[in-house]
């Protein structure tokens, strides 16, 4: 294998790096910032750190030359034009992305779907082993480099491996449907350390281990002996975060005022301004909100000029069948209900298929008075955590699907079942019709929670938890103490959250 001139004591191994290339219809080129969590993320994680990023730079073809962005050493992967449909639409999109995201759309098998992730795998892998300096740290990212951990192993035993999960692992029930679930398991056990958004998620992997590789497991971890390799791999939860200092300084900027102002007066200046900011996938819960906003809408409950919803809707995905047929479907809903609805001068809906710069997503942040996340599935979702981080005013509201990773640390959202389109309208009413004392009250204890933890902390722990894997990190009695007090929340918060919707089930069942 070629040896880099560069070589580097952390490498990043991610699908994407932070930026996309894009070749004009003049053939001039330029980069823009990568859509998706995972790269809002790392991207401020590795600011400031010397590291080397390896991942693809966004079109088929050849790969360019490694360059230096921001004082990180991006290292591409070149991905051919069949590659990109067979291992990144394909397998990744169309057969895992719906295994792992409770299969709301069907996902779809192909043998040689899967022959092309196992290469462009092994081409991760080895570019991963070209930057790493003797003894590095290497941190895997995401469903689309499973096999990655047990490749780099067996090329550079003296390396450290990690993988971090950025979207749910699901159920051993799901998962066995995958033909290649041995496969996936295995390359996954390659790593040192397994770090997951939940405490499930990390459960799920270590029950498939157990189940579909009899493989033995004690607490968070599995045993792996092979002849010459027997090990224990550790699999936790390490919720990600987001640059809460950095977003906030942006927020707090005179000229993102300036600009909410400007969007509100934009709108008509609504009484209520509610938005949703989100990558147009089906996993996203955007139909079901759209249904419930359109029954309100019906219902004389909001009426623009009063209520304006904004819908951001990031393009993503766009040759995946799946993808088009929902945008057709959102985009068909969305221009019915503005028929019916709009006035002029005052839309319904006011849908927006663009990527926006941080500080016009900052100014609709602070703009909005209510902010809408109705995932079906989601391993996090940053949006709720970058919504609650620019509210330095403590105003606003955030409705939260419970089926996202965000669900477990914000816990004083209004919360909400996105399948329960009744109970997403009451949601929404409550959201807006909660006096502003209140809804400060709530906004400032989310605010707390996400400035505790924010993205630096988040790869401080996977990085803590890596170096030490098997064994878990030492913990401050402070922070043990901190880290009990919240898991009892997260307990409490669910409990009282499904005791509340219980009785006001049993209430409408019952006859006056
Ligand atoms: P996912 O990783 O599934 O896309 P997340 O909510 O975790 O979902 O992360 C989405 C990230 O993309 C957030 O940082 C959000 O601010 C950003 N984002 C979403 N929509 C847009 C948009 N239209 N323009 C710019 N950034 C966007
Ligand atoms: O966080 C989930 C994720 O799938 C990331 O892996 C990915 O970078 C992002 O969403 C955006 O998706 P894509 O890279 O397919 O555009």
């Amino acid at each position: 294998m070629p040896r880099s001139q560069k070589q580097f004591d952390l490498v990043i191994a991610a699908n994407r790096l932070p930026v996309d290339r894009v070749v004009g219809p003049d053939g001039e080129e330029s980069w823009r910032t990568s859509p998706g969590g995972l790269v809002t993320a790392m991207e401020s994680v590795m600011r400031g750190r010397e590291g080397a990023w390896v991942g693809w730079a966004g079109e088929a073809g050849d790969a360019p030359a490694p360059f230096v962005e921001d004082d990180m050493y991006l290292r591409p992967v070149a991905l051919s034009e069949d590659e990109v449909a067979h291992y990144y639409e394909g397998f990744s999109n169309d057969t895992l992305w719906p295994i792992y995201h409770d299969v709301i759309v069907p996902a779809t098998f192909h043998r040689y779907w899967f022959t092309a992730y196992e290469a462009v795998n092994r081409r991760f892998a080895e570019a991963v082993c070209e930057v790493a300096a003797k003894g590095a740290t290497v941190w895997v990212h995401d469903y689309q480099l499973q096999l990655v951990p047990a490749i780099v192993r067996e090329l550079r035993p003296d390396v450290r491996i990690g993988w971090f999960d950025h979207i749910p692992f699901p159920p051993v029930e799901l998962f066995a449907q995958l033909p290649w679930r041995r496969a996936v398991l295995e390359g996954l056990l390659g790593a040192d350390y397994l770090g997951f958004q939940r405490v499930a998620d990390a459960q799920n992997f270590v029950r498939a281990c157990r189940q579909l590789l009899g493989l033995p497991t004690k607490g968070d971890t599995v045993s792996v002996s092979r002849a010459e390799d027997s090990r224990r791999v550790r699999a936790s939860a390490v919720p990600i975060s987001i640059d809460y200092v950095g977003l906030e300084a942006v927020a707090k900027q005179p000229e993102t005022l300036q600009r909410a102002q400007e969007i509100r007066e934009s709108l008509g200046n609504p009484r209520t301004l509610l938005l949703g900011v989100d990558r147009l996938d089906y996993t996203k819960g955007i139909g079901h909100r759209i249904k419930a906003y359109g029954e309100l809408l019906e219902e004389g409950r909001v009426s623009p000029p009063n209520e304006v919803f904004v819908q951001v809707a990031t393009p993503s995905r766009e040759r995946v069948a799946a993808y088009r047929e929902l945008r057709h479907e959102i985009e068909g809903e969305v221009g019915r209900l503005n028929g019916e609805h709009s006035r002029i001068g005052a839309p319904a809906v006011q849908y927006l298929h663009h990527s926006y710069p941080r500080q016009e997503m900052a100014a609709l942040y602070l703009a909005a008075d209510v902010v809408l996340v109705t995932p079906l599935r989601d391993g996090m979702n940053l949006v709720a955590k970058e919504y609650v981080t620019c509210r330095y005013d403590e105003g606003g509201a955030l409705v939260l699907s419970e089926f996202t990773g965000a669900f477990h640390e914000l816990h004083q959202a209004f919360v909400c079942n996105p399948h329960d389109i009744e109970g997403l309208k009451q949601t929404i009413m409550r959201a807006i019709e909660t006096p502003d004392k209140e809804k400060r009250r709530l906004m400032r204890a989310m605010r707390r929670r996400v400035a505790d933890h924010d993205v630096q902390r988040w790869a401080s722990r996977f990085l803590e938890a890596l170096e030490v894997a098997p064994e878990r990190p030492q913990r401050s009695t402070r922070e043990q103490k901190a880290d009990d007090e919240h898991a009892r929340a997260d307990r409490t918060a669910r409990e009282l959250h499904h005791a509340r919707a219980a009785k006001a089930a049993s209430a409408k069942a019952t006859p006056r």
